[in-house]
């Protein structure tokens, strides 16, 4: 018993020894050209912050689903998925036609993001995809090809932000964090446990994003975490494969041998020690958290744990879909839906329960929403679903806990394919007081040793969760494997929330979203080039801040035409703002008034 235990030991013992140096941060002042750079990009003009070699903005890049195709010819027909035949396939791209990205819209992009962003941001959240679909039997993908365009895309990368001035190749100019898409592996939505063939390979290719001391960890299930600002911030990612409905390799997240258990054991860990060292995290991935894409198990999880670490985690960022929108998760369903499960639970939901009403939301398994390549149909449908039944079902600000903490959001960006038209997000946040937080810092405890623990503990783990339980209760069940390691105790009632919740440093401030409009560009109308699509704080949005109450109150806004008619119903502005919300969606492609349902 004692040498079970004793692992679990270690895992509290290593922050005890104490190695980095101090930090030296001050504000540095931005230089006029600087500042209208940022002018022109609609981004906020702010003094960046110099810590040892880093300088940070305030301001971090999400970029998704790319989908090269090395097949695309323009001047092909969209009818064979612009691989061959005559037709009207543009140079760049076209926007809802239903074929993959050209090699230049991805190279054009990539030259766009150097010239205008590479300076301006400090990290890049990459979610996946880098590969063609599956979606022509003329042109079969092999695993070798999947190896190879992700070693292209990921080269082309690092080759733009590699740092000339080190000899260590993991020291980037601007930290990239990748996560793996449905489309990245062979054969497509298939992902086993690691380590295998495929986690070798993927850490192999992203060997200059992925810390080296994560190497066991990745190799276990593609997922890792990166430090973007020291002892301060996180970027997570998470692969989601193992969460995602469509993963016939996979059963749920509940079963201790499954890698989605065990994505839960590791994340567990990895929070504690976020939480023990102050830090705040980002939570990233490739498939959004919603009904429809991961398996209930998994769902209910991940809601479970973004509410519980509230004091650390600001919210998720995904792609995938293609569809840009926003979901907000309900940790008071999850647990529901957790308590309705039969499985014992730890505790359940600790907001207030009284006073119920019918704005309460079950959270239950819809079907599959399946994203393959080709033409995309009945969005607009899907995205009415989403007004009433995720927006319409908000609860009333009385009843979402305070600062809305009842809440998670999951973030959807627009992709760089042109399912509508490729899009790109800058995010900002609060860098108030960051400075005197760095220098102020203590030296925090290494990671090498937090790292050594975790493939311990996980070790460990894998000989508790191994047991076979279908013997019946021994003394080694009833100590060890009774409780479920994947459910978070219950948040600290002194610690209070986080940069979601409350505006503080690292509070998420506005984003604004860029868009390549590709009909006038492929007719020689204008260059190529990202143009401003909207900003979260412009005349349509008004938002002060991305708080979650923020995300809530738009939400309600969204949805008050349907879910009050009477009320709401022929209120000019609400009618025009989902229309508005509706245009950015689909990426001002006017794909909701072309009739595709
Ligand atoms: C974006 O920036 C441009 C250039 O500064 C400006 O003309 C435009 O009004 C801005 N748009 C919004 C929506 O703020
Ligand atoms: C774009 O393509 C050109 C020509 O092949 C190449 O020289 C350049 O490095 C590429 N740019 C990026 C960012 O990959
Ligand atoms: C930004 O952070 C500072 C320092 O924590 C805080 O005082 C301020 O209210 C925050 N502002 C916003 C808008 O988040």
């Amino acid at each position: 018993m004692l040498k079970l235990i004793a692992p679990v030991l270690a895992l509290y013992l290593w922050a005890c020894s104490v190695t980095a140096p101090g930090l030296t941060a001050s504000e540095v002042r931005l230089e006029a050209a600087a500042a209208s750079d940022l002018q022109a990009l609609n981004l906020t003009v702010r003094n960046p912050i110099a810590v040892n070699n880093q300088v940070i903005h305030g301001r971090f890049l999400h970029i998704t689903d790319i989908h090269p195709d090395e097949f695309y010819r323009p001047g092909s027909s969209p009818d064979k998925m612009c691989h061959g035949g005559h037709g009207d396939a543009g140079r760049y791209g076209d926007a809802i036609l239903g074929c993959d990205s050209p090699l230049e819209l991805m190279n054009q992009t990539f030259e766009w993001i150097n010239t205008h962003l590479k300076d301006k941001i400090d990290f890049i959240v990459w979610t996946g995809d880098n590969i063609r679909h599956d979606n022509d039997r003329n042109f079969p993908r092999t695993e070798m090809n999947i190896f190879d365009m992700n070693e292209h895309v990921s080269g082309s990368l690092y080759e733009l932000f590699k740092n000339p001035d080190t000899s260590n190749p993991r020291n980037l100019v601007v930290d990239l964090i990748p996560s793996l898409g449905n489309n990245d592996v062979y054969p497509h939505n298939l992902f086993a446990p690691g380590p295998t063939l495929q986690t070798r390979e993927m850490y192999k290719i992203w060997s200059h994003f992925i810390p080296q001391n994560q190497l066991h960890i990745f190799n276990r299930g593609a997922y890792f975490f990166r430090e973007v600002v020291p002892g301060q911030l996180a970027v997570v990612s998470i692969n989601t494969l193992y969460l995602f409905r469509s993963n016939p390799l996979v059963d749920n997240c509940d079963r201790r041998k499954d890698p989605g258990y065990k994505l839960f054991e590791w994340l567990g860990v990895v929070l504690k020690e976020m939480r023990a060292r102050g830090m705040k995290v980002w939570l990233t991935g490739h498939v959004p958290p919603n009904e429809k894409n991961y398996d209930i198990s998994c769902l209910r999880k991940y809601i479970i744990w973004s509410y519980e670490y509230r004091d650390v985690i600001i919210g998720g960022l995904y792609g995938h879909m293609n569809i840009d929108h926003f979901i907000p998760l309900d940790s008071r369903a999850a647990y529901r839906s957790l308590a309705g499960s039969g499985k014992v639970s730890v505790a359940d939901w600790d907001g207030d329960e009284s006073d119920d009403d019918d704005d309460d939301v079950d959270l239950v398994q819809q079907p599959p929403m399946r994203i393959a390549g080709g033409t995309p149909l009945n969005k607009v449908r899907y995205m009415d679903s989403v007004r009433s039944d995720v927006y319409g079902k908000i609860a009333k600000r009385r009843k979402s806990g305070p600062h809305g903490d009842r809440y998670t959001v999951a973030h959807v960006t627009a992709s760089v394919i042109p399912t509508f038209n490729p899009g790109l997000r800058v995010w900002e946040y609060n860098t108030t007081g960051l400075a005197s937080m760095l220098n102020n810092q203590p030296a925090s405890a290494n990671w090498d040793q937090f790292f050594a623990g975790v493939d311990r503990h996980m070790a460990y783990l894998d000989t508790v969760d191994d047991v076979d339980h279908t013997r019946g209760v021994s003394m080694f069940d009833y100590f060890s494997s009774r409780k479920d390691n994947t459910l978070p105790p219950k948040k600290p009632a002194d610690i209070p929330v986080g940069p979601a919740y409350t505006p503080q440093t690292f509070t998420p401030l506005r984003y604004t979203q860029y868009y390549v409009d590709l009909a006038s560009v492929n007719a020689g109308k204008k260059p190529f080039g990202y143009e401003h699509e909207y900003s979260t704080d412009d005349r349509t949005y008004h938002m002060e801040s991305l708080l979650v109450e923020n995300w809530l109150s738009l939400g309600r806004s969204l949805a008050a035409p349907v879910k009050n008619p009477v009320k709401a119903g022929d209120d000019p502005a609400l009618a025009q703002l989902w229309d508005t919300f509706l245009a950015h969606s689909f990426v001002d492609s006017d794909y909701e008034n072309l009739g595709y349902g």
